[in-house]
């Protein structure tokens, strides 16, 4: 097989170039970064469990009308997913406090929220995602006040739909971050549609009987049992792996 061009590499995922004009191939990695990459590690089996993860969250999300970047999954550890022009800003919406939150404004972790917040951070590894207001996101020319719009309803929908599907298999959507894409129809026509991915790297996720942490928090906070939290959300959500536990061990190699 002829080797693929290699669009963009983040911290946990490779875009490829797609099989056709306007796809991409979004590859799953097992590596894991905290802290803007001040903490590394490998997450046994992660790319495999996310790319179910969020292809089961994309595709629910789709049924309710979310327009998203995804249009297949491929394999193991890849998605077929339509090419857009990334927003540089990460959508945090927080239900319960938590993480950076906890710590800005000295709350218990735990605390519900009197209602959900939305918060927008600045995309940029080197200034270590600040956090931004409306008026940083349309003075720079980041979106439009009408994107800003847009994004927000899509955001509560979104947190709308996932608290009640988490609630269902007994996790608390505590908080969770999101990115949106520019879309262009051959029409010319443009959309703002979900993309990147939905996953318990993006997710804070506490079981609801226990409070215990089932996330990428496990890996941050040294807790252990990291791969087996991710494991226990895709269980919960009723995704089985193909070959049984085996198949997260035989990652396929990048081409
Ligand atoms: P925070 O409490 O650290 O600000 O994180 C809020 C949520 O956003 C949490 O669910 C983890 C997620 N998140 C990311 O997906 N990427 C990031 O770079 C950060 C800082 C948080």
């Amino acid at each position: 097989m002829a080797r693929r061009r290699r669009i963009y590499e983040g911290k946990a995922k490779v875009m490829f170039e797609g099989p056709e004009p306007g796809t991409l191939v979004q590859y799953f990695k097992d590596d894991a970064t905290a802290f803007n990459n001040q903490k590394k590690g490998t997450i046994t089996g992660k790319g495999v469990l996310n790319n179910r993860i969020s292809e089961f969250l994309m595709l629910r999300l789709a049924e309710i009308g979310i327009p998203t970047h995804f249009v297949r999954r491929l394999n193991m550890r890849e998605q077929l997913v339509r090419e857009v022009e990334i927003i540089p800003v990460e959508v945090v919406i927080r239900n319960i406090v938590a993480g950076s939150l906890a710590k800005r404004f000295a709350l218990a972790e735990g605390t519900p929220l009197p209602r959900s917040i939305v918060e927008y951070y600045y995309k940029s590894d080197e200034l270590g995602d600040p956090l931004v207001s409306e008026e940083h996101i349309t003075a720079f020319g980041w979106a439009t006040p009408q994107d800003i719009d847009d994004i927000l309803a899509l955001a509560l929908r979104i947190n709308d739909f996932l608290l009640g599907l988490f609630l269902g298999v007994g996790l608390k959507l505590v908080d969770f971050k999101l990115e949106f894409g520019r879309l262009y129809e051959e029409s010319g026509e443009m959309r703002l549609v979900l993309a990147d991915e939905i996953s318990p790297d993006n997710c804070r996720l506490w079981d609801t009987k226990t409070n215990e942490k089932l996330d990428k928090d496990r890996f941050r906070r040294d807790l252990g049992g990291v791969e087996e939290a991710y494991q226990e959300v895709a269980r919960r959500l009723g995704i089985l792996l193909e070959g049984g536990p085996n198949d997260l061990k035989a990652p396929e190699s990048i081409q």
